[in-house]
């Protein structure tokens, strides 16, 4: 499944849709065919504030489409500019609940010319949900959407 949704989303982009509509689709396109990914989300950093907009999302609407860099496990990574797998939100003291029912989470930066400009956001409703293999999927799915930016857009 990761193999053939890596190719749909290279493909998608290859026909240059706007960054927006391409980030819509990637969005859907995984949370639909993978089981666990309850809700996809990519929050880019503001161009000027030390926040985090949510810009495309799948899933539940969230009330936290601004957060501040350094809050909740989104936060930490726009400082750290480090992955990060949540097995149990629970567990995790900065954390910002956006439903009751999220048992598990996992952040991977964007980066464009190595610089940390967001990041994919999944959530799932099972605790433990993410392992290495989505770590490695989902840096694949920001590394076609740093190449498109860079295509497209420019850098941010
Ligand atoms: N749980 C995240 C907030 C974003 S929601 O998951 C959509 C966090 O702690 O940063």
């Amino acid at each position: 499944m990761y193999s053939s949704l890596i190719k749909h989303i290279e493909s998608f982009l290859s026909k240059n849709p706007t960054l927006q509509v391409g980030l819509d689709e990637i969005c859907t396109e995984i949370q639909q065919k993978l089981p666990n990914y309850d809700w996809v989300g990519f929050y880019f950093h503001h161009p000027q504030k030390q926040e985090l907009h949510l810009k495309a999302f799948a899933g539940k609407p969230t009330d936290h489409t601004v957060i501040p860099f350094g809050k909740g496990v989104c936060g930490q990574v726009a400082l750290s500019n480090q992955n990060f797998v949540v097995d149990d939100v629970s567990s995790q003291d900065n954390y910002i609940s956006c439903s009751i029912d999220v048992k598990s989470e996992i952040v991977i930066p964007l980066f464009v010319e190595a610089k940390n400009v967001g990041q994919i956001d999944i959530d799932s409703n099972k605790a433990c949900a993410f392992d290495q293999k989505d770590v490695v999927f989902l840096e694949a799915v920001n590394a076609l959407v740093s190449a498109f930016i860079l295509r497209t857009n420019g850098p941010l």
